[in-house]
């Protein structure tokens, strides 16, 4: 790549910022995305989103299933440009049945926004979710939401996040007030006040009153009046507790910057913007099985991390979305498909924004860019002008629901083994084979009912056959590493060894007790939460 073509790629590297957000359903996400939409000026008038929204469900009859279960099966990306940044938002799935797809989008984001409810703290959810970014050493930045109803106190929430999620959290600002009397928040790191008025409910953008000064100056206590006494006190105690924001270790992800705010009123929704965008790193290089990709030094690659079949109601699609690693994207071009070796012309190449799609003809390191997919792609598969490397991959996670398949009582076998062969390739499934007795039977695995429902329908529109499940008692999968005695658990009762779709050995158990005994009793075994534990470390 010439000297030139370096810089400019360079240029728009640097402004780039690709994130997700991360939070236990009804926290607000979809809220707070729609508000940083508003203020990036990508919408007018909030509400706009969850309208297209709606709008895409009258029209499809596979989104059908989303609208009658009030769930959101299908994510997109959103981006918008914010004060010369482009932002990137790798939206997510919010049932935690579909939390897989979630991990996987986290392996595609450079930051992760932990999004908390701030009357409820950190919920199961979060904390599952948290781990798959602390694995990739992702920074996080606490946004806590709901300011505007009366939530728990800002200290206790700091120790409850560094207890439960032993990461140390930093308050970038700190709220004044709360419930009905929230009415802004102090900016520690710029010794400025921010108070809020206005907002049409949260429609439009909030007015808001800057007072610039440090805590103990007289303008701050006069703007604040009788609230001023509670800041000057926590703020006291935050500093006395040394908690200092150090932009490399959240780099490193050993700090969370936290904030507070609401975004159903706008109220700190724009500092919050802001101060992420200054803090959130820009896509950096990335590990190849032949070292690292360097973003700007690279010709044009990157790497599937999600398919998302029927996107459009009109016709039967599939979409693979790609994350740009390195170098330009340009529609049009010839590209390697590396695990093929074939090559790629990418022409049919859509920017998804909700459910508006546009051709994209350019796009840069950290954009995500939907590649029409004819059925060629999956999971983790990497996409590369050069050749010659392919990025780490995608992990299986473990799956929290199993259910055996029934082959015999379903008639057209051959495209049941089609359509189930064509899911698991998408990765909205994952298969496992039960060489338990003479004939091999197949158990599907997924985090949740909703996933198999999924699967059922599609199967049923796209392949023409009823799926027959079985339910298993099975809770959990894990993969033995190193040496594995596939007759260990032949008596176990609670156990059961499995294939998984590459052949490799897994074990299905009841719970984790099962597991903590079967560790117990073999001392030689080791098992991992995912098939590849080696690809998050790889995958940083
Ligand atoms: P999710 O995507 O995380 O599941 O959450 P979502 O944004 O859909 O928000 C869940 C509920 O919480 C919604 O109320 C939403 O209006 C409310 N909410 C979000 N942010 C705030 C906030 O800052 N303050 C307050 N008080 N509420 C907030 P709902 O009644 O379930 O839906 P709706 O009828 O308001 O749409």
């Amino acid at each position: 790549m010439g000297a030139e073509g370096e810089g400019a790629i360079a240029r728009e590297v640097a402004r780039r910022r690709t994130f997700a957000i991360i939070s236990h359903p009804d926290a607000g996400k979809t809220t707070l995305t729609e508000k940083l939409l508003l203020y990036g000026g990508a919408v007018r008038q909030a509400g706009a989103v969850r309208g297209q929204r709606a709008a895409r469900h009258a029209t499809s009859d596979w989104l059908e299933l989303e609208k009658q279960r009030g769930i959101s099966v299908s994510s997109s990306v959103l981006y918008f440009e914010y004060q010369g940044h482009r932002v990137n938002i790798l939206d997510t799935p919010g049932h935690q049945d579909f939390s897989e797809d979630t991990y996987r989008t986290l392996m595609a984001a450079d930051s992760a926004v932990m999004l908390m409810d701030a009357a409820k703290g950190v919920e199961a959810q979060t904390r599952k979710l948290f781990q798959v970014c602390r694995l990739r050493h992702i920074p996080i930045f606490t946004f806590v939401n709901k300011m505007d109803r009366f939530g728990r106190e800002g200290l206790d929430l700091m120790s409850e996040i560094e207890d439960i999620l032993g990461i140390d959290a930093v308050p970038v600002d700190w709220p004044i007030g709360s419930g009905s009397d929230f009415r802004g928040v102090y900016d520690r790191m710029r010794e400025r006040l921010l108070l809020y008025s206005g907002g049409e409910h949260g429609t439009t953008r909030v007015d808001e009153k800057v007072v610039e000064g440090a805590v103990d100056d007289p303008r701050i206590r006069e703007a604040l009046g009788r609230d001023y006494d509670d800041l000057a006190e926590h703020l006291d105690l935050i500093e006395g507790a040394g908690a200092q924001l150090d932009p490399d270790a959240v780099r490193a992800g050993e700090q969370t910057p936290m904030f507070f705010g609401s975004a159903l009123t706008n109220y700190a929704v724009e500092p919050f913007l802001d101060r992420f965008l200054g803090l959130a790193p820009c896509p950096s290089s990335r590990t190849s099985d032949q070292g690292e990709i360097e973003p700007a030094k690279h010709p044009f690659s990157g790497f599937v991390f999600k398919i998302q079949a029927n996107m459009d109601p009109d016709h039967r699609d599939r979409v693979a979305f790609l994350r740009v690693c390195s170098g330009r994207f340009t529609r049009g071009a010839t590209t390697q498909h590396v695990r093929s070796g074939k090559s790629l012309r990418l022409a049919n190449s859509t920017l998804i924004m909700g459910s508006d799609r546009r051709e994209v003809e350019v796009a840069y390191p950290g954009d995500v860019v939907g590649l029409f997919d004819p059925g060629v792609f999956r999971i983790g598969d990497t996409v590369s002008d050069e050749g010659g490397f392919a990025y780490a991959g995608i992990p299986n996670f473990a799956p929290e629901s199993f259910m055996r398949v029934e082959v015999a009582a379903t008639p057209k076998r051959k495209s049941l083994e089609k359509g189930i062969a064509q899911l698991v390739q998408e990765g909205a499934v994952q298969l496992f084979e039960d060489h338990s007795a003479a004939a091999v039977t197949w158990i599907l695995g997924a985090m949740g009912p909703l996933q198999f429902e999924v699967m059922s329908h599609r199967l049923k529109g796209e392949y023409r056959v009823d799926l027959q499940l079985t339910p298993l008692p099975f809770k959990l999968a894990r993969w033995p590493q190193g040496d594995f005695d596939p007759d260990l658990f032949r008596h176990a009762e609670r156990i059961k060894v499995v294939r998984d779709g590459e052949g490799r050995f897994a074990i299905l158990a009841h719970n984790d007790w099962d597991v903590q005994r079967a560790l117990e009793r073999h001392e030689n075994l080791e098992l991992s939460e995912t098939a590849d534990p080696e690809l998050f470390e790889a995958a940083r």
